[in-house]
């Protein structure tokens, strides 16, 4: 079974409920998305593998640390994803960014895939898959199959705000994906959305509806 883990720095707590109110106008939202993605990868990488490095400062040679493990890819599931990558990539710009396009039906909830662009390398990469939403999980699913059909073998999933359903499908269907949130909601709604949730999130994110 993989872990599922709220990061619920204080921080990111107000920044979420922020974002929550459904006053918050778009482009206030964005930035708001981005600067939890950035606080939430923060959190994420405490355990990020070091070596040793010699390095000359202007007073001599010493030994510091450098990243010593695979090197990442943020992969956004379109759209509503796309609004954590810059937040991710202040943190790590030279992370490759690959894309996996997703919309959810309406009415049957179930996810349809229609774009995947990936760094050629994805195999030998550690992948971050962004989305601020994890209601059914169907997206996620879907977005990982995509992934493991191509090559990858080490993602963690980062949302902003999951529903139990969601972790429970992704936990039952990918226990080697391990799942963070900034939130655990209550539930689903009778139309699909998280409750309490924000709304729809690339609606938010892109001022669209
Ligand atoms: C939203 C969200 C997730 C998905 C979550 O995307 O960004 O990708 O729904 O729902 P699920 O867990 O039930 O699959 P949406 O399909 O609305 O597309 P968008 O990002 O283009 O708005
Ligand atoms: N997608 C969203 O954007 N919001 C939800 O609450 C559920 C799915």
């Amino acid at each position: 079974m993989s872990k599922f883990t709220v990061l619920n720095h204080p921080l990111i707590q107000h920044k979420l409920t922020l974002i929550r109110d459904k006053e918050t106008g778009t482009q206030e939202f964005r930035g708001i998305v981005n600067e939890i993605a950035e606080l939430m990868v923060y959190e994420m990488t405490r355990d990020l593998p070091l070596k040793d490095t010699k390095v000359q400062t202007p007073m001599g040679e010493t030994v510091q640390k450098e990243l010593a493990g695979k090197k990442l890819a943020v992969i956004p599931i379109l759209r509503a994803g796309l609004g954590m990558v810059d937040g991710v990539l202040r943190l790590i710009p030279a992370a490759k960014v690959g894309h996996i396009g997703m919309y959810r039906d309406e009415k049957t909830l179930k996810p349809h895939e229609y774009f995947v662009k990936l760094p050629s390398d994805i195999d030998q990469r550690e992948l971050f898959i962004v989305d601020p939403m994890l209601a059914t999980g169907g997206s996620a699913n879907m977005a990982i199959d995509a992934l493991k059909k191509r090559g990858a073998r080490h993602m963690r999933l980062v949302v902003l705000v999951a529903a139990p359903e969601g972790v429970r499908k992704v936990q039952a269907a990918h226990p080697d994906v391990d799942i963070y949130a900034a939130a655990l909601d209550e539930k689903i709604n009778e139309n699909g959305y998280i409750f309490p949730g924000l709304g729809d999130a690339g609606d938010r994110l892109f001022g669209t509806k």
